[in-house]
């Protein structure tokens, strides 16, 4: 069967930005930015990016492209069937591995779209936010219901196809994200008091950086680029030849700062309207589900139509963020099937589909029912995103780094990047000394810290 290609190249940037996007955007990054010295986080964080991000995202981009193949079988080829294969298949289990648990909290965001369009925040109380929440997650129905939807609406855009669903939704879904972002930052720093927010995350403050700062900046950089999980190296195998790698991994990297930053500019002044202390916000899940619903409420007018309209956009500007990262995650298992076991589209992505409809499950019952199951003290939902974003996310992002920088042919590298000499290349050799020396060993010292081996950061 003929393999699908994006059909244009804005297509193909959007795909791989809607993957980069999440939920790491809203609900890690501005909180990071605050509290490691604001402008100066931001500045460490563009290095980041730069010096360790671009160049493994422009890797994954090359060996997806040259080899037309899922992450799997793309490494298995470009590696000539060396051990290194395991580094594809290692990607594959990774991104599925994220996928149980991601669809969990894309179904919150469903439910909390849906709670903020009924105006069911109405008068709460500040302190039942967190009962509010806590009761919906260890509810046995509601959020499996929530869960089956998200996931139901991921298999519909997979079995779409790459283009008439991947591309054709990603068209759709970004620019529709970016209006909502743009739309919740004007009406937040219009907010009395934002200035004291704006300020939180832009004074650069570089009394606060540190070594756990940069630790901090090179891991989010890192999981908000969405690499080392197959998604990008995926995407990359439907781009053509005439896609520019290194610019269209720029764009990707620019579009996905600029909407991490910009989630900053609704949060924060809304917080600081109200007087709220921003480390108490919390961050991840309790900032998402308890902090900002009163957040919301109290800044706009409790129950009152701005609060309704700005909340409801905020939750599905959330689940349109988390749903494109989840259809990425996706497609990486389902390209690795179907190709794999020479399976037809719609039989791969439907085994896919109903794996992650068990451990997804399990995944979100152990907020409620399996709250007591526990390995490694800890629930199975933390076991996922612990080992995934601990240990599978860097392991096999500096193994990416070491092959494409070490082991992958020179001429190979540079051909693909200048698509056949069609552009010019002059940063070929920064890009491989990146590679080779400043990536791996960024990667290691995130790696060893954050599986605690040397506890820089005390988690
Ligand atoms: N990059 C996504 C985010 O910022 C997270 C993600 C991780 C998406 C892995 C896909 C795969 O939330």
């Amino acid at each position: 069967m003929e393999r699908e290609n994006f059909g244009s190249k804005i297509g193909a940037v959007l795909a791989a930005a809607g993957s980069a996007v999440g939920l790491g955007n809203v609900w890690r990054f501005p909180i990071e930015t605050g509290q490691n010295g604001g402008a100066a986080f931001i500045i460490i964080y563009v290095l980041c990016i730069i010096l360790l991000g671009l160049p493994i995202m422009i890797s994954e981009f090359l060996i997806g492209r040259h080899t037309h193949a899922n992450t799997a079988g793309a490494f298995r080829i470009i590696s000539n069937g060396s051990p290194w294969k395991w580094v594809g298949r290692m990607g594959v289990f990774t991104g599925w591995f994220i996928l149980c648990y991601y669809v969990v909290v894309g179904a919150w965001t469903m439910h909390y779209t849906f709670l903020s369009a009924i105006n069911a925040f109405y008068d709460v109380p500040a302190k039942q936010y967190e009962d509010v929440f806590n009761n919906f997650v260890s509810n046995p129905w509601l959020p499996t219901f929530w869960l089956f939807l998200f996931i139901g609406v991921i298999h519909y855009v997979i079995t779409r196809g790459v283009r008439s669903g991947i591309e054709k939704s990603a068209k759709l879904m970004m620019p529709t994200l970016f209006i909502i972002t743009i739309f919740l930052a004007v009406c937040s720093v219009s907010l009395p008091g934002a200035s004291l927010g704006i300020e939180f995350l832009l004074k650069p403050d570089w009394s606060k950086v540190n070594s756990t700062t940069i630790l901090d900046a090179m891991g989010q950089a890192f999981y908000s680029l969405s690499l080392a999980m197959g998604c990008l190296c995926t995407y990359a195998s439907y781009f053509d030849k005439k896609t520019p790698l290194a610019k269209s991994a720029v764009n990707v990297a620019f579009i996905d700062t600029l909407i991490a930053i910009m989630a900053g500019f609704i949060i924060f002044p809304s917080v600081f309207n109200i007087g709220m202390n921003p480390n108490e916000v919390g961050v991840g899940a309790g900032l998402t589900f308890v902090s900002l619903p009163n957040v919301f409420q109290q800044a706009l007018g409790n129950g009152s139509f701005l609060a309704v309209i700005f909340s409801s956009l905020f939750y599905f500007l959330l689940f349109v963020a988390a749903l494109t990262s989840a259809i990425s995650l996706h497609e990486v298992a389902t390209a690795y099937v179907t190709e794999e076991f020479k399976m037809s589209r719609r039989n791969g992505a439907t085994l896919v589909t109903v794996s992650i409809l068990v451990l997804g499950t399990l995944c979100s019952l152990s907020f409620g029912p399996l709250s007591d199951v526990k390995l490694f003290d800890r629930n199975i939902f933390s076991l996922f995103d612990d080992l995934s974003g601990r240990v599978l996310l860097p392991l096999g992002g500096m193994l990416i780094s070491i092959f494409a920088g070490w082991v992958l042919d020179r001429q190979l590298y540079r051909e693909e990047i200048s698509n056949g000499g069609d552009l010019r290349t002059p940063y070929f050799k920064v890009l491989i000394f990146a590679l080779r020396y400043i990536a791996p060993l960024a990667i290691g010292l995130v790696f060893l810290d954050q599986i605690g081996v040397f506890n820089l950061i005390p988690h």
